[in-house]
């Protein structure tokens, strides 16, 4: 039996939680405490930097006794302390690093010290026990990435965004059309009353060898379309928002194509295609990935929303993962603003 409390602070969650792995395989999830801070950045359109790390620190203590009340342990009970270590928002990654830290000192237990991609990569083993190799499509506010899931540490990025996050692009063209903050789902709402044909809206990169995604172009030409038909009307906004998301749509079904090929090719037979990430609570992109997993012969696994978006869950099953593998990490381990799951393809400068 193994315990691990997971902690996550990398962007506007802050969250706490207590994961539990059984001799025989069984997982469980004994708590999973979630605070989000949407509120408070609701005002300026954005999460903020400074907003968020006081946010965590006024909070998580609290959580962190929650989430081991509520698994009925005490923290003598816990094999290890994981919290995410980046890559993130550097003030909020300090605040839940230090915390298990500290946790971890206190108590002699092993810290985990997570990438926060890592997490997301590998919870659909905690949901629904994929086995390795599987290909990742991981879509949030902050990475737009097609990674080849070899095993626990051994990551492969098939494909990532050379400008904008596909989340980071719904929450810009929310935030042109006066949709509000996050994005995502106003513009997925908006877009169900929608012609999405009535634009042409350019697809970037469709048709490409390397499974990466361009969203900057797709962005500007939703911003010159509106321009061009100020004022707006609601049916137009909804008409924006329909061409916007066919768009990516159209570009995520073809890059996801190109990466499946990709894998087999240089990898083999994935056991599944796995989606992590904020978008993947899209029901227009859901829709239209379950149709390239049948037609590919491949399994679809999206795990439910709660654990898709930021938790502390994925972060105590990575923690899991590494410490029954032997892993784990020093009381000096660095919270990294940067940290690609891919070290081997990082690109200078690029984001993580
Ligand atoms: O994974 P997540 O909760 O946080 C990180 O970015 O790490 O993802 C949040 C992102 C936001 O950009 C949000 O607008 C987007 O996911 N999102 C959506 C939808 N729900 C959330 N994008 C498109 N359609 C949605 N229904
Ligand atoms: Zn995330």
């Amino acid at each position: 039996m193994m315990h691990v409390l997971g902690i996550e602070t990398t962007c506007d969650e802050t969250s706490a939680a207590v994961v539990r792995l059984e001799p025989d395989g069984t997982r469980a999830i004994l708590s999973n405490r979630i605070r989000s801070q949407i509120e408070e950045h609701r005002p300026y359109g954005g999460v903020v930097p400074e907003i968020a790390a006081r946010a965590h620190v006024e909070i998580l203590d609290r959580m962190v006794r929650d989430a081991m009340a509520e698994a009925g342990l005490g923290f003598d009970a816990l094999d290890g302390v994981a919290a995410a270590a980046g890559p993130g928002l550097i003030g909020g990654v300090l605040v839940g690093l230090t915390t298990a830290k500290a946790i971890a000192l206190g108590i002699g237990k092993p810290l985990l010290a997570i990438n926060h991609l890592e997490a997301h990569a590998l919870t659909p083993r905690l949901t629904d026990d994929v086995q390795f190799p599987y290909l990742l499509l991981l879509v949030s506010g902050g990475h737009s990435q097609l990674v080849a899931v070899r095993d626990v540490g051994d990551y492969h990025r098939l494909g990532t965004t050379i400008d904008d996050a596909i989340g980071e692009a719904f929450d810009k063209v929310a935030k042109m059309l006066s949709l509000g903050f996050p994005g995502g789902p106003a513009v997925e709402v908006a877009a169900r009353d929608g012609d999405p044909e009535r634009f042409a809206l350019p697809r970037p990169l469709f048709g490409k060898p390397e499974p990466d995604f361009s969203l900057s172009g797709l962005k500007t030409a939703v911003r010159l379309a509106a321009e061009a038909i100020q004022p707006l009307t609601e049916q137009d906004v909804a008409d924006l928002c329909a061409s916007f998301q066919a768009a990516v749509v159209d570009c995520v079904i073809d890059r996801t194509r190109v990466a499946i090929r990709a894998f087999r090719r240089e990898i083999g037979q994935p056991s599944a295609l796995v989606v992590a990430g904020g978008v993947g609570a899209n029901r227009a992109i859901r829709h239209a990935l379950q149709r390239s997993a049948t037609e590919a012969g491949l399994r679809l696994v999206v795990p439910p929303p709660k654990l898709c978006t930021d938790n502390g869950a994925m972060i105590a099953w990575a923690g899991i993962e590494r410490l029954r593998r032997g892993f784990s990490d020093a009381l000096d381990a660095a919270a990294r603003p940067r940290w690609p799951l891919d070290e081997t393809r990082a690109k200078p400068g690029a984001r993580a």
